[in-house]
């Protein structure tokens, strides 16, 4: 399913392309690019100036220019279209050669209820907009879909919804799967605030835990926090991140750093990507 290249979100007016490709970006750390936007950049006016001031027809000749030079780039990149790029038969191949590309399918009312008060959209600027956006999107439904090598329906789904459905369809593990870690404090962590507070502080266990969260949040990721005094313990917590697809270990195994061949061992058996972590000087 996914062409290895861009992602190339395409679909009707308000269907959500521009929010959608903000949200992937921070889910997948690429760049995303407005179409609209480049070329708005470029002329100095706004989409509805250009077609005001010049006419449709050229600002689908800027559409086309943009889309062919687009492709020659080896870019990796996530691409929001204007809502009527692949209306003219010689952009559906440029389109295509320029990522996997999504179609967000939106109904009439979906559409209206979003744009409603809306200005910036030259096309939606008459009488009755509701019967315009009905009458465009049944034009434009079949093309849409011709191009398209996924399609994700995006009526009642909020933004986050859609983008996870989104690198769902294009094989991206979910968001659970790839952002899930575990944090192991071992022996007498719990004892913070308690223990030779001139080595470790006077902040107790919870205040760590409450830190950890924070920065949890902060990264958008999640992270089980996991306290162990015992040996086995820690190891068959260890043993099950592999089974529960943890993505990544923080271990701070407290005593057990100096004489556990067991807990090293187990975190040399699971292929994750570990951190060892102290809070006194270990040197
Ligand atoms: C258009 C959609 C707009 C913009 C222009 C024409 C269309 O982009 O390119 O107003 O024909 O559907 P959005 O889909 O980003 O609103």
């Amino acid at each position: 399913m996914n062409k290895g290249k861009n992602i190339v979100l395409m679909g009707f007016m308000g269907s959500g392309k521009s929010s959608v490709g903000v949200q992937l970006s921070f889910r997948l750390r690429r760049t995303i690019e407005d179409t609209d936007k480049i070329i708005e950049g470029r002329e100095g006016q706004s989409v509805r100036e250009i077609f005001v001031q010049h006419s449709e027809a050229y600002f689908r000749q800027l559409e086309t220019n943009l889309l062919e030079e687009l492709v020659q780039k080896d870019t990796k990149k996530i691409y929001a279209l204007g809502g009527g790029t692949p209306l003219l038969e010689e952009n559906r191949p440029w389109i295509q050669q320029l990522g996997t590309v999504v179609y967000l399918r939106a109904k009439p009312e979906t559409v209206y209820e979003r744009l409603e008060k809306d200005t910036t959209r030259p096309l939606l600027q008459c009488e009755d907009p509701f019967d315009r956006i009905r009458t465009l999107l049944e034009q434009r439904e079949a093309v849409y879909e011709s191009c398209a090598d996924a399609i994700v329906d995006v009526d009642g789904k909020s933004v986050k919804q859609v983008a996870e459905e989104v690198a769902s369809q294009l094989g991206f593990p979910s968001q659970e799967e790839k952002e899930k870690y575990l944090v192991i404090n071992g022996p007498n962590l719990n004892f913070l605030g308690i223990r030779e507070k001139s080595i470790y502080g006077t902040q107790d266990f919870a205040y760590l835990l409450d830190l950890i969260q924070k920065k949890a949040k902060k990264c958008h990721i999640h992270i089980e926090s996991y306290q162990s005094n015992h040996e086995g313990a820690i190891i068959d917590r260890i043993q099950a991140a592999y089974f529960d697809k943890t993505a990544g270990i923080v271990i701070n195994p407290g005593a057990y750093t100096h004489y556990s061949y067991a807990i090293r061992d187990a975190l040399a058996s699971v292929p994750i990507p570990k951190v060892e972590v102290h809070i006194s000087d270990i040197t």
